[in-house]
């Protein structure tokens, strides 16, 4: 059966009216909400002739849903199978694209150097930031975050009403989403061309990423995807290369498989140990850890999977990096969502040192943690949240028996930090988590990693990543 883009809108229009009535679905998402894997995912199921079987999947904002139906479909008259091929080829190329050093002003460096598969696409080494730039002497200011679970990170927006958990969508969730740290991006494609382009990552330049992909093997792929002349134009080149990153970074069984000790156990196919479950209750309690009010730990209303975020930008004054070269100065700060990175929100002080709150999915696989990189283990970041405000002198640096507790926030900006538990306390009072309650919170975060396997050996599916989220019928 052929279908044109007009068949295509309808079918995505019918989706977002769906969600209309269904608030708990309606999340805009910032990697392009997957729109291209969903649309193929509907159309394989319509195929099939069943609604559409994942709850991760899209929910898609239409202007966006349009330019990927555009580029899946490219113009009217694909048949569904041909949609899919487009899709299918888009994210081969992307994987390739995404492994490909060539496209480095240095020659050297690939997406996959900061983003290793390994490692739930975060760096596999321990360094706080990762060495980039042509010389890959140079680096930045941040630790490269895990590149999984990304797929329901909303557009960002100042004031976020969300049904999921409050009910209630008068509730402002205040500044929330979008992509990096400082959530100045919305999505994948617009955030690839930042490594790419800046002279402390990738360094190159849209010709340079062009001239690389004409000679890389896949050149002829490349061709076949985008069109036979999509060489003639250099912007159109570096357009399908954003593209296709964005395709391969929204593949449901690489970049959200759902498939931890944590899924299985919330399906009820595994049990947690007693340290693990202790950590759970830790997590959740809202006097302990209160972890879950940010990372949650739940599923939504609608039964989708948890993804340990509510993807709020939070300041939680994180201690300066002194390991940082750009620390040397005594008057840089990295501020977040104020800047220097981002830049519209330069001139509004409650902006100043909020970052993105993270998923914790595959924590257990990461080596730098926070928007800095400053710690180096679960135990060292759990131990952080317990004992800011009752020791500081352990996180921040004491000068003349004083203790400089939020050493890398000007004080001007204090009062956009988190006060609310664990960091209700003060110099004295008793730590809300002691040191066996963080072994046990950091043993539940280690059955956050994909890939548990049973024992009697298989991979776990979680049964959540099952549930149907918007039928097409
Ligand atoms: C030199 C290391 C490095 C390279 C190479 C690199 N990244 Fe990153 N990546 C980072 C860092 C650091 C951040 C956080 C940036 C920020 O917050 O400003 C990041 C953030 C991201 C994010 C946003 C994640 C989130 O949580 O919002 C995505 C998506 C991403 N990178 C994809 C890519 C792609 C695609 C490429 C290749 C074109 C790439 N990266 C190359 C270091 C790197
Ligand atoms: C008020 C919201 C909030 C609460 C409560 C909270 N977090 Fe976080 N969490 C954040 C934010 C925001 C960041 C990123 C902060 C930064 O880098 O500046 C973060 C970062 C982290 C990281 C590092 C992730 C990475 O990829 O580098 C870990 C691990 C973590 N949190 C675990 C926990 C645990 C465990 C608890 C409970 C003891 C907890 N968080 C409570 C908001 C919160």
């Amino acid at each position: 059966m052929r279908i044109g883009l007009a068949e295509i809108r309808e079918i995505l229009a019918r989706r977002s009216a769906r969600q209309r009535v269904e608030p708990a679905n309606v999340k805009r998402s910032a990697l392009l909400v997957l729109t291209v894997t969903a649309l193929a995912a509907t159309l394989a199921a319509c195929d099939a002739g069943k609604p559409e079987a994942s709850a991760n999947a899209a929910q898609p904002d239409a202007p966006l849903t349009v330019s990927a139906v555009k580029v899946a479909a490219q113009g009217a008259g694909q048949s569904r199978a041909q949609v899919y091929e487009s899709v299918r080829q888009m994210t081969a190329l992307g994987k390739q694209l995404f492994f490909d050093p060539s496209l480095s002003g240095s020659g050297r460096l690939a997406c996959a150097s900061c983003h290793s598969p390994d490692h739930a696409f975060s760096p596999a080494n321990g360094l706080s930031a990762q060495l980039g730039g042509t010389d890959m002497h140079r680096t930045g200011m941040r630790a490269a975050p895990t590149l999984k679970y990304l797929q329901s990170v909303p557009a960002f927006a100042e004031h976020y009403h969300e049904s999921d958990d409050e009910g209630d969508e008068s509730v402002d969730a205040g500044p929330t989403g979008g992509l990096t740290w400082d959530g100045r991006v919305d999505r994948g494609s617009d955030q690839a061309r930042i490594p790419l382009l800046s002279s402390l990552e990738m360094g190159s330049t849209p010709a340079r990423v062009v001239a690389a992909v004409k000679a890389a093997p896949y050149a002829d792929a490349f061709r076949a995807t985008f069109g036979e002349h999509v060489f003639d134009n250099e912007d159109a080149t570096f357009k399908a290369v954003l593209q296709s990153l964005e395709t391969f970074e929204q593949t449901p069984e690489v970049f959200y498989p759902y498939t931890s000790k944590y899924d299985a156990f919330l399906a009820g196919k595994a049990q947690l140990t007693k340290a693990e479950l202790h950590g759970l209750q830790l997590f959740n309690d809202e006097q302990k850890g209160n972890c879950a009010s940010c990372h949650i730990s739940q599923r939504t209303k609608d039964g989708a999977p948890p993804q340990f975020s509510d993807f709020g930008l939070i300041a939680i004054g994180v201690p300066r990096n002194r390991a940082l070269p750009v620390n040397r100065d005594p008057h840089f700060y990295d501020l977040g969502a104020c800047g220097p990175e981002r830049t519209d929100l330069g001139k509004r002080d409650e902006f100043c040192g909020i970052f993105r709150t993270p998923t914790l999915r595959n924590i257990a696989l990461k080596k730098s943690f926070f928007h800095n990189g400053i710690y180096h283990s679960l135990d060292q970041v759990v131990r952080f949240y317990a004992g800011r405000d009752t020791n500081p002198e352990k996180f921040y640096p004491v000068v003349k028996g004083k203790v400089q507790k939020f050493d890398d926030l000007p004080q001007r900006y204090w009062a956009n930090l988190n006060t609310e538990p664990p960091f209700d306390r003060k110099p004295g009072d008793k730590p809300a988590l002691d040191e066996a309650e963080i072994k046990d919170v950091v043993a539940f975060l280690d059955t956050l990693t994909d890939g548990y396997k049973a024992p009697d050996g298989a991979v776990h599916a979680s049964a959540e990543a099952a549930i149907p989220a918007v039928a097409v019928h």
